[in-house]
C-alpha cells in the first residue's frame, strides 16, 4: 500500500481516508460550538485515548464507577472520525470531542475562547516509535519496513496527522487564540494525580479525594488494559482492522522506548531538526523517565 491510498490530504492536512466524510470535513469551520464542550486535542499517538479515559471519568460518575458500560470513544468521540456515528447535535451537555485537527482547521466556535481544550503532547522520538508499531498493526495504515525508512516517513509527514512539528508549534504559536492547557504524556506518566488535578482545575472540575483516587486508579496503564470501555479493543478488531492478534492501542506506555528503536545516528538526526523547528516553542519536552 502506498501512502496516497490511505491518507487524504484536505488542506494541507492528511486524514485517514476510510474513516473521515468528506461532507463533514468542509463543514467544520461552522460546527457549532457551545461554551461548555471539551476538546481533547492531540497528534496521533501522545496518549489521546489516555485523556479520554480521562476526561470520561472526571465528567461522568457513572463512568467513574462503572454503573454504566459505554467505551469512551463514545463519551469523547472523535469530531472528524465520526466512526460510531455519534448524533453531535443531540448529545447532553457538556459534550468531550476529541480530535487530531491542526489548529487552523477546528471549528471557528472554538476561538471564543469559552469552550475548553486540553492539549496533549509527547515526545516525537516516542511519538514516532510508537507510530511505528501502530502502523505495522493496523491494517488501514500503510505498514513500515524499518525505523530508517520510517522516519522519512514521520518526518515528511506521510502519515495520519501529517508533520508532528508543524501540529505541536501551530497550536502553541495559536494558543492565545484558544482557552487551551498544554499537557504533556510524560508529565501524566511520572505523576498521574497532580496531571489529574491539574486537568480538573482547568475544567473547573472538583472531585472528592475518593473520586480523585478513583479516577487515577482507573487511568493507569494496566487498568486500562484490561478496561473494554477503555483500551480500544473493539475498536482496533471492528472498526480498524489488525494484522495480528497480539497488538494493542496500549502497547507499552512508557518514557523512552524510543532508545530501544533508535541508533546513535538517527536519534542526533533527529535531535538537530528538533532544535531547529522547537527552537520558539517554550513547552517541557521529557526523553528520558529519570530525567527532573
Ligand atoms: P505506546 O505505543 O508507546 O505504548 P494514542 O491514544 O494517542 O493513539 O496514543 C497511544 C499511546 O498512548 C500508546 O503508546 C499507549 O500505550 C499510550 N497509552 C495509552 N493509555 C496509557 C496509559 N494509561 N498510560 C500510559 N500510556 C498510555
Amino acid at each position: 500500500m502506498d501512502s496516497d491510498d490511505y491518507l487524504l490530504h484536505f488542506k494541507g492536512y492528511n486524514f485517514e481516508r476510510s474513516l473521515v466524510r468528506s461532507d463533514l470535513l468542509e463543514n467544520l469551520e461552522d460546527f457549532e460550538i457551545r461554551d461548555d464542550d471539551v476538546f481533547i486535542i492531540t497528534y496521533p499517538k501522545s496518549g489521546t485515548i489516555w485523556t479520554q479515559q480521562i476526561l470520561s471519568l472526571i465528567y461522568f460518575e457513572e463512568h467513574r464507577k462503572q454503573t454504566q458500560k459505554m467505551d469512551t470513544i463514545e463519551r469523547a468521540p472523535f469530531l472528524e472520525y465520526n466512526i460510531r456515528t455519534t448524533n453531535y447535535i443531540n448529545r447532553p451537555s457538556p459534550r468531550l470531542f476529541s480530535s487530531h485537527l491542526p489548529y487552523y482547521l477546528v471549528p471557528n466556535g472554538l476561538k471564543n475562547k469559552k469552550a475548553k481544550i486540553v492539549y496533549v503532547y509527547r515526545n516525537p522520538k516516542d511519538v514516532m516509535t510508537s507510530f511505528f508499531h501502530f502502523s505495522n498493526l493496523v491494517v488501514k495504515f500503510e505498514s513500515a519496513d524499518n525505523m530508517q525508512s520510517y522516519m522519512n516517513t514521520f518526518l515528511d509527514g506521510k502519515v495520519v496527522g501529517s508533520i508532528w512539528f508543524d501540529h505541536v508549534k501551530g497550536w502553541y504559536d495559536n494558543r492565545q487564540k484558544f482557552n487551551i492547557l498544554f499537557m504533556s504524556y510524560e508529565e501524566m506518566k511520572k505523576d498521574l494525580k497532580s496531571a489529574v488535578q491539574k486537568i480538573c482545575k482547568f475544567l473547573g472540575k472538583e472531585l472528592s479525594e475518593d473520586d480523585l483516587d478513583a479516577v487515577v486508579k482507573q487511568a493507569t496503564f494496566k487498568n486500562m488494559k484490561s478496561d473494554p470501555r477503555a483500551n480500544y479493543n473493539d475498536v482496533l478488531k471492528y472498526e480498524l482492522g489488525t494484522r495480528n492478534d497480539n497488538g494493542h492501542f496500549l502497547r507499552k506506555g512508557t518514557i523512552g522506548d524510543w532508545k530501544n528503536h533508535f541508533t546513535v545516528e538517527q536519534s542526533e538526526r533527529f535531535d538537530k531538526i528538533f532544535q531547529k523547528k522547537m527552537k520558539d516553542v517554550n513547552l517541557k519536552f521529557i526523553w528520558d523517565i529519570n530525567e527532573e
